[in-house]
């Protein structure tokens, strides 16, 4: 199943084994950013980088940007290359809210989110010492309206530079998923309160989005698992379910739901204590549905095979195995990953991992 061909909106993929979005912090050598991910064209569809849509949305230095139009010729070639090599590409779109960086924010601004209340934990800083998240300021009404319009801008230069769609970042706990829990988000206005308040600036985004490339260009992430930095919800099953049913109505390309709790070394699944969102999610949303975290071949095969899920996204496997689908196929052998070059560098880690020869 999962090398069978599917539609993810009007797209036609070849397979249903997509490339997860990771930040690699590369733009910094743009000509280096296009190579990578055509190599990795083979994917039924390749999901690239958060990409900020907003000059307060700041964090490590060379991730992906699409705030200034001066982005649209970069993301163009990556676009070109991709497409050349016979992939198909969307771009994700994200502000990071309070999980900007306080050292990196525009003539010293405040970092801003749904409520004044820092998130846990610390940030590597400029100076390339950790320090503390900052306390964000909270969104007047007005600036939520902009913040909309700035995910739309970002989303007219990505179809100007020619990606096949975007992918909303409502995951792993920045703004969007900032608004959407009660831990985060305490305001006692239209956007804050009950699910359908707090769903209400993600869906704004949805529909300021779809506007410009059309709904069945747009897929959505979500992370419902994921608690990193504080950020929780007293009831996941409800808000997940009221998101997917929300976006459902709307058609939009695919849902994509992230499943562990966390990702990186030490990735971890929900306990079994935790209540699953995803029966809610697949009942609750009629399109296509991508699961992502910790998939191998086997099961990835397994949970298409089931009918649980109809894509599998893969990060940490894609790293060092650009044609990964061969390799799914034959199950193995993997390159390991050089953890040293997986954020930021150069071609190292990067362009070198070697593909398979088929003798
Ligand atoms: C180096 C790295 C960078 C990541 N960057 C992003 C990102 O930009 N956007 C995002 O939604 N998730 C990001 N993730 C999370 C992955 O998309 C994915 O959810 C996670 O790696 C779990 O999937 P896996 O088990 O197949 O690796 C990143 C993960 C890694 C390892």
């Amino acid at each position: 199943m999962l090398f069978t061909p599917f539609k993810v909106g009007s797209l036609e993929i070849p397979n249903r084994v997509c490339m997860a979005p990771m930040t690699r912090a590369r733009w910094h050598l743009p000509d280096l950013v296009p190579q990578y991910y055509a190599q990795r064209a083979t994917a039924g569809l390749l999901i690239a980088e958060s990409s900020a849509v907003a000059p307060l949305s700041v964090s490590r230095d060379f991730g992906g940007r699409m705030d200034e139009d001066r982005w649209i010729a970069p993301w163009a070639k990556v676009a070109d290359e991709v497409h050349a090599a016979g992939g198909r590409i969307f771009q994700q779109l994200y502000h990071l809210g309070r999980k900007s960086d306080p050292t990196r924010m525009p003539n010293g601004a405040q970092p801003v989110a749904p409520s004044a209340i820092a998130c846990t934990g610390q940030i590597m800083g400029k100076q390339g010492a950790m320090v503390d998240f900052a306390t964000p300021r909270a969104l007047e009404i007005s600036e939520i309206a902009e913040i909309v319009e700035q995910f739309r801008a970002a989303a007219v230069r990505s179809k100007a530079a020619g990606l096949d769609g975007v992918e909303i970042h409502g995951a792993n706990c920045y703004l969007i998923d900032q608004f959407l829990r009660d831990g985060a988000n305490k305001r006692t206005d239209a956007y804050g309160g009950a699910v359908a308040n707090r769903a209400r600036f993600l869906l704004e985004v949805t529909d300021a989005v779809c506007s410009v490339f059309g709904a069945d260009r747009v897929g959505v992430r979500v992370s419902p698992h994921a608690t990193a930095d504080g950020t929780s919800d007293s009831d996941i099953v409800t808000l997940y379910g009221h998101v997917a049913e929300q976006l459902s109505a709307r058609r939009i390309a695919y849902f994509h739901l992230v499943e562990a709790i966390d990702y990186g070394v030490a990735r971890r699944s929900p306990p079994p204590s935790t209540p699953l969102v995803m029966p809610t999610v697949r009942a609750a949303f009629a399109g296509p549905l991508m699961v992502n975290g910790g998939y191998t071949a086997e099961t990835a095969e397994a949970v298409i095979a089931v009918g649980r899920a109809d894509l599998v996204s893969f990060g940490e496997l894609y790293i060092a195995n650009p044609d990964l689908v061969t390799r799914l196929y034959n199950n193995g052998p993997y390159n390991p990953r050089d953890q040293a070059t997986v954020y930021g560098g150069g071609e190292k880690g990067y362009l070198d991992y070697p593909s398979l020869t088929v003798v």
